[in-house]
């Protein structure tokens, strides 16, 4: 069948949403009308006579649930016997578990008791459930009476009170039996909303930012560009988007009210989300539930090529902007439990799970699509089986763009004079950050193409605005440090910009390049920690001139006084007491203010000279693609004997890892490089990769691509020069050491580096592995290579790909042909777990570890502790004694060893089960094992017990329980 996909609207920014402060109406179809304002609820009586609005009825049944009756019933009916109206309640218990045959059956007897006739009408006040369930109950009330919404949850509001769907829930499923009746009245009091707590607001929304993605790129923006209002319910904002998403929704009921196609496109999040929601509620709200579902939805759209990588990235991020959840926690991710909830849902014709597909922010196929299963196991699957790749790669590929080079034009751009159309940039939050900054100080507007692939600005001239609020750069270092100097150009005087950040940048130093601007006459304040962010910088120019800085601490701080320099008042000239960390990024820096028509001369590496003058935009500027990325798929071709081109990247490129090519040509790859792309081809005829013996200190990033080829390349592999590379997102030279062991390949540390032993995949014998990733990018991607030629490796974690190279699963099997399953079976991959999905648990709630000599009081203190801090008490002795029966025994029959081995399984239990609000005691000992120090470095408070010897030796030599330490106590204990 042919796809039609529907326009995508481009945000229109000139002429934003209006708002509007009185209640407005929208027409649904079936005579439904949605009046939207606030201070409603006491009108509703009166404007229920009222000639648009009017229903005729002699008696109104108003159903409500405790918690909503109880904050809005008494008024609602005051109000009615006000208008002398008759009405009469009905209050059910809150909860899904209301919305069931028998509440039906009983609001219906009730309602019959009452001698309710067919001029009856039926008001729901709350939120879902009420509305549902009363719905339903009006939909076959003597055949059918009216029925008003007074929604009360921010999901009510904004979806479920509009449209005419009621439902109750059955054992077989949620919603199964119900009926179509049009409400005639919905209210939506907006006030009503302020007695929600803020996750149940944001969990509402959700469904709006739902709305935007599938039908409105404008009502997106609003939710995008004003998270603060909306949150905070600012009346006009919030009204705002109550207005839009009704308004949509109205749209799509008319075009098809028994949702024959369009409609069932507001199910976009749906198919993911619910099959969560089948395993996550009720510790999950359907809002979350459906975020996450939005996010994998759009990155289906994504890796299918319909929706652009940057449209994944807004979604992903006004998500987490809303506080709301956008990966599915472990604990609820059973693949295939998850796929049989899917297969099962209403809306799948014939076993087939039919998906809204996003086409772009504001546009999706007008229908929802097929989509095979197995596509869907692959989404959803947290780990990747990577198969043997049986042909030779062959392609050509663009891997995302350079984020260092990203940002710096950016802000060059931003800066310069004329027009600029950017291509390539990196879609990130750090090159988010910067765009949003610039247009915080007035730059932009930033126009993105609808393929979201082209960004078109015209820069000011250097003339920056002081912006009007702190500007939030959250941990983005070269936003950070490049616009502190930016702030300094700003001539208006009396006036400031402040820049802040997160907590992690509020700690990450900036000080020497504020005392370097200080000295020369800028004045900024430090708002907090006096070496970092928040700060303030007072809107007086740079002087410019002579300014001392030490580039000791990052190279940033040298770019950005580089960058912003040609705005000085004067000639710069920058001088440097020593040579600066990571000189290739100074590099960077000038070769591209030369691109932009700024020539800096400079002196060895410490001084430096910049002329007075304004940056001049070129009209196209291709960001080059990260060298680092470009390393995986060059060595896919080297793997697979293939033939693979990057694209934009080559001989001319300012970055270091652009000379992977001539390693790979040093292991008998044939290189063809041009001025901006790369060519390999790998050695194919039955010869092998060859090892090499390499220096890779200039493009370190690119170190553990070549340990995947030399996994499989004849010879041995050395390569030093790479020890920074031991503090990056893990230690990467020995996680690198211990994967490659697990599947049987030889490996080991050098003090610089390591040392790999090719085998051969034909003969050699291997074994299965999951591969730790260490929520390492690298990590994983570069396994993903030797995947391609070793049979049973499967990535730990596949999402950590996401830090640089979001699409690299989708390219690679696109392009590349690599094709991949979900493991059978969810191998649990603690190392990467640990590191990133373990929900922060709030420092003063965390359980406490008391450890002591034994006889030192543990028990004693530990119960005590735990009365007065009302948290639970655990003796792990005790548990251990319980399971294993008396330390003595064990120890006497098996050792110490043994001994240590269960107490340490039990240790770790205890601490996954009770993380929090616990005080734990364990024997003294435990710390013996280096793993026990480990695990309870990692999360733990440890409180020592401690006792005078003498004292613990008097109260031990009583307990005949305890096992003989083998040596008097104060021996043992020194
Ligand atoms: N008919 C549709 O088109 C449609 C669409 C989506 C969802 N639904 C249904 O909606 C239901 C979920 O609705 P929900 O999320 O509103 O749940 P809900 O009705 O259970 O409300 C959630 C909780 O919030 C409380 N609450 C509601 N308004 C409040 C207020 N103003 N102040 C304080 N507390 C308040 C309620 O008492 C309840 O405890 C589900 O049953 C779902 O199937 C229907
Ligand atoms: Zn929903």
């Amino acid at each position: 069948a042919a796809l039609r996909a529907v326009p995508a609207r481009r945000p229109d920014r000139t002429s934003p949403i209006a708002m509007s402060a009185k209640p407005r109406e929208i027409d649904v179809i079936g005579g439904s009308v949605v009046l939207i304002g606030h201070g409603l609820l006491t009108q509703i009586p009166a404007l229920l006579r009222e000639p648009k609005l009017a229903i005729k009825a002699s008696k109104f049944v108003v159903v409500s649930d405790k918690t909503v009756f109880a904050l809005y019933g008494q008024q609602l009916l005051d109000a009615f016997e006000a208008a002398g109206v008759s009405a009469i309640s009905y209050v059910i218990e809150p909860g899904e578990s209301s919305k069931d045959r028998l509440v039906k059956e009983r609001i219906e007897d009730f309602m019959l008791e009452q001698r309710c006739q067919r001029d009856t009408c039926m008001v729901a006040l709350g939120g879902g459930v009420v509305g549902d369930l009363t719905g339903f109950v009006a939909a076959t009330f003597m055949r059918g009476v009216p029925v008003v919404q007074i929604p009360t949850s921010m999901m009510a509001m904004l979806d479920s009170s509009v449209g005419g769907k009621t439902a109750i829930n059955v054992p077989a499923g949620k919603n199964l039996i119900g009926a179509f009746h049009q409400p005639r009245r919905v209210f939506a009091d907006i006030d009503l909303l302020k007695s929600l707590g803020q996750r149940e607001i944001s969990e509402g929304l959700a469904e709006a930012i739902k709305m935007g993605c599938i039908r409105s790129a404008p009502l997106f923006d609003l939710l995008e560009t004003r998270v603060d209002e909306v949150r905070a319910l600012e009346h006009d904002v919030i009204s705002q988007v109550v207005y839009e998403s009704v308004r949509l929704k109205a749209e799509v009921v008319a075009l098809d009210e028994k949702e024959a196609g369009l409609r069932s496109t507001l199910n976009f999040g749906h198919t993911i989300g619910h099959a969560i929601e089948g395993l996550a509620s009720p510790q999950m709200l359907h809002g979350e539930c459906v975020s996450i579902g939005c996010v994998l939805e759009a990155t289906l759209a994504r890796d299918l090529g319909h929706l652009a990588p940057s449209a994944v990235g807004r979604i992903l991020r006004v998500m987490k902007a809303y506080a709301l959840p956008v990966e599915c926690p472990p604990k609820y991710l059973v693949l295939p439990k998850l796929m049989k909830k899917m297969a099962v849902d209403k809306k799948n014709a014939a076993g087939v799970i039919r998906c809204t597909i996003l086409t772009g922010i504001g546009s999706c196929f007008e229908h929802p699509q097929p989509v095979d299963k197995a596509v869907f196991e692959q989404l959803l699957s947290p780990q990747l089986l990577v198969r043997p790749m049986s042909v030779k790669a062959d392609a050509t590929v663009h891997v995302p763009g350079s984020k260092s080079i990203s940002n710096r034009v950016l802000l060059m751009a931003a800066m310069g004079e004329g027009e600029i159309t950017i291509s390539g940039l990196l879609q990130s939050d750090d090159t988010q950050v910067m765009i949003s900054a610039l247009s915080a100080m007035g730059a932009g507007p930033f126009h993105w193409d609808e393929s979201g692939r082209f960004l078109t600005l015209r820069g000011l001239g250097g003339r920056f605005q002081v912006p009007k609020e702190p500007m939030y750069l959250g941990n983005a270092g070269t936003a950070a440090r490049f616009l502190t100097t930016c702030a300094t150009l700003i001539l208006s005087p009396g006036s400031s910009s402040v820049l802040t950040g997160d907590k992690r940048m509020k700690v990450r130093p900036i000080k020497d390049l504020t005392d370097a601007l200080s000295a020369c006459g800028c004045s900024i304040k430090h708002l907090e920690s006096p070496t970092s962010l928040p700060i303030e910088v007072a809107a007086s120019g740079l002087a410019g001139g002579r300014i001392e800085l030490s580039g000791k601490v990052s190279s940033q701080f040298v770019s950005s006084v580089l960058i912003s320099a040609p705005y000085a008042q004067k000639p710069v000239e920058l001088i440097l007491p020593e040579p600066p960390v990571s000189q290739t990024y100074i590099d960077m820096t000038i070769k591209l203010m030369a691109v932009f028509g700024v020539k800096v001369e400079q002196e060895g590496t410490t001084v430096y000279r910049v002329p007075r003058k304004s940056y001049t935009n070129p009209k196209a500027h291709q960001v080059e693609c990260d060298a680092s990325s470009a390393t995986y798929p060059l060595a896919i071709a080297a793997i697979t004997g293939g033939t693979v081109t990057a694209e934009a990247v080559g001989a001319n490129s300012i970055q270091g890892d652009a000379k992977f090519a001539l390693l790979l040509k040093d292991m008998g790859c044939t290189i063809e490089q041009d001025a901006d792309r790369t060519r390999v081809s790998g050695p194919s005829g039955g010869r092998r990769l060859k090892a090499v013996d390499v220096d890779m200190e200039p493009m370190t990033d690119a170190f553990m691509t070549a340990v995947a080829l030399a996994a499989v390349a004849e010879g041995t592999t050395r390569i030093t020069g790479i020890d920074n590379q031991r503090v990056k997102e893990c230690n990467r030279i020995e996680v690198m050491v211990s994967e490659l062991t697990k599947l049987g390949v030889p490996a080991g540390e050098l003090p610089d580096g390591i040392w790999i032993t090719g085998v051969d995949p034909e003969t050699a014998t291997l074994r299965p592995a999951v591969i730790s990733c260490h929520n390492d990018h690298r990590i994983a991607m570069s396994f993903a290579v030797l995947g391609a030629r070793i049979p049973q490796i499967t990535i730990g974690q596949k999402s950590c790909v996401e830090k640089t190279y979001p699409e690299f699963w989708a390219d690679m099997s696109r392009h590349l042909g690599m094709r991949y399953d979900a493991p059978p079976e969810m191998v649990s991959d603690a190392a990467s777990v640990d590191a990133d999905v373990q929900m922060p648990l709030p420092a003063d709630e965390r359980s406490v570890v008391l450890i002591g000599m034994r006889g030192a009081g543990k028990t004693h203190l530990g119960k005590a502790a735990a009365a007065h801090l009302g948290w639970d008490f655990i003796d792990l002795d005790h548990l251990y004694e319980a399971r294993h029966g008396p330390i003595m025994q064990t120890v006497a029959a098996e050792g110490w060893s043994a001994f240590r081995e269960r107490e340490l399984a039990i240790l770790k239990e205890t601490l996954s089960t009770k993380s929090a609000r616990t005080v734990i005691a364990c024997g003294g000992g435990i710390v013996e094992t280096a793993e026990a120090r480990a695990v309870l470095r990692a999360h733990w408070p440890v409180v020592q017990a401690r006792k005078p010897i003498a004292d613990i030796e008097a109260y031990l030599g009583a307990d005949a329980s305890r096992p003989s330490l083998g040596e008097p106590p104060a021996v043992a204990y020194a």
